[in-house]
């Protein structure tokens, strides 16, 4: 029998996930169902994610979802311990339909309410998928944010750095919809990116060399699409190009900041057994960009943790351990728990 199950809920942006997490014998964190709904299709014909649409999806979706988690758990809702679910940031139509599900099962039920904030998912999720202890240094790269944050603790949360204009994952999605890729973006210029010629377009490398640790991608997305102008009409050798160049400036980037914020974690904590640098968040389910992260870490004698990609894009296993975390620390929140779409960690 697993201690503490936790029924987690994750409706913030276009993902509809529920899943159960609880601890093992030994402590360890175990996932007992973990189960998402993209709602890629309903948006394909926008180019983008219509919060009108997330919600309603979200709203037709969630009962099925929590519902499938529960029977792939073998549990029933009088098993649990508590309920979590996403409260920010994200689009609010969603939020509510997550945050008002959560709520009534936990209300019907007697249990504990728990609001998540969905940042908190991603940064600890590397506890989740690897034993950890804090403190770590955190690369969180998703679609909203791009973020050198420094983990003390649960809750304890210390941003040494953060995009000054667009997040990397907004960076991949709009690279994508320049070349008439799909959304997300991400994964489909990392497919082609892997046919191309990452050396071909000479491409910027923003802050590069800069001793603060904040990031900058506006300066790349222009260069990319005044390549892109250039070379047009693109053949399909072209786009793969583009694909491999912006890839390739996006890690190195990315390496150069982290490079940065290693060796201040190295300074602040030179004496961690077991020091490390986790990445969390949907671009760190990007070949390239982990490789270039495994290269800085390793020369900085420090262990990278890195998620599986499933459990670095949306979804609900993060939501669910992140209020196991909270639950454990008596962490516990009121029904009148508000949603909020803005909710910095
Ligand atoms: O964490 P996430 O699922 O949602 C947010 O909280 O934003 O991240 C989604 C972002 C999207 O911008 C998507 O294009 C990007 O992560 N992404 C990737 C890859 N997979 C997802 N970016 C680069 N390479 C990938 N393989
Ligand atoms: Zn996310």
């Amino acid at each position: 029998m697993t201690a503490t199950p936790i029924l987690g809920i994750e409706t913030s942006c276009d993902e509809t996930a529920a899943a159960v997490v609880g601890r093992d014998r030994s402590g360890a964190p175990v996932i007992l169902a973990n189960v998402v709904l993209s709602q890629v299709a309903e948006h394909a014909a926008f180019g983008g994610v219509v919060p009108e649409i997330a919600a309603r999806a979200h709203v037709e979706a969630l009962d099925g979802i929590v519902r499938a988690a529960m029977a792939d758990a073998g549990l029933s809702f009088g098993d649990l311990a508590a309920v979590a679910a996403t409260t920010g940031p994200g689009l609010v139509g969603g939020l509510i339909v997550g945050a008002m599900t959560g709520k009534a099962i936990a209300a019907a039920r007697g249990l504990p309410f728990i609001a998540v904030n969905h940042l908190e998912g991603h940064a600890l999720t590397p506890r989740l998928t690897d034993r950890l202890d804090y403190p770590y240094l955190l690369l969180l790269v998703s679609g909203g944010h791009t973020q050198i944050l420094l983990v003390r603790g649960l809750g304890a949360y210390e941003r040494w750095g953060t995009t000054i204009d667009d997040a990397l994952g907004e960076a991949f999605d709009k690279t994508a919809k320049l070349l008439q890729l799909p959304q997300p973006g991400g994964p489909n210029v990392e497919r082609r990116a892997a046919a191309g010629d990452a050396t071909r377009f000479a491409l910027p490398r923003p802050l590069r060399g800069e001793a603060r640790l904040d990031f900058s991608f506006s300066g790349l997305k222009t260069a990319l699409r005044q390549a892109a102008e250039a070379a047009a009409p693109l053949s399909d050798g072209d786009v793969a190009d583009l694909c491999a160049s912006f890839q390739a400036a996006a890690a190195d980037s990315l390496a150069d900041r982290t490079r940065r914020a290693l060796e201040r974690f190295r300074t602040e904590f030179p004496d961690l057994a077991d020091p490390v640098l986790a990445v969390a968040g949907g671009v760190a389910a990007n070949r390239a960009i982990r490789a270039a992260l495994e290269a800085e870490a390793a020369k900085a004698g420090v262990r990278l943790v890195a998620p599986p990609a499933a459990l670095c894009t949306d979804n609900a296993a993060m939501i669910a351990y992140a209020g196991l975390e909270r639950f454990e620390a008596g962490l516990v929140d009121g029904l009148e728990a508000p949603v909020r779409s803005r909710w910095p960690l």
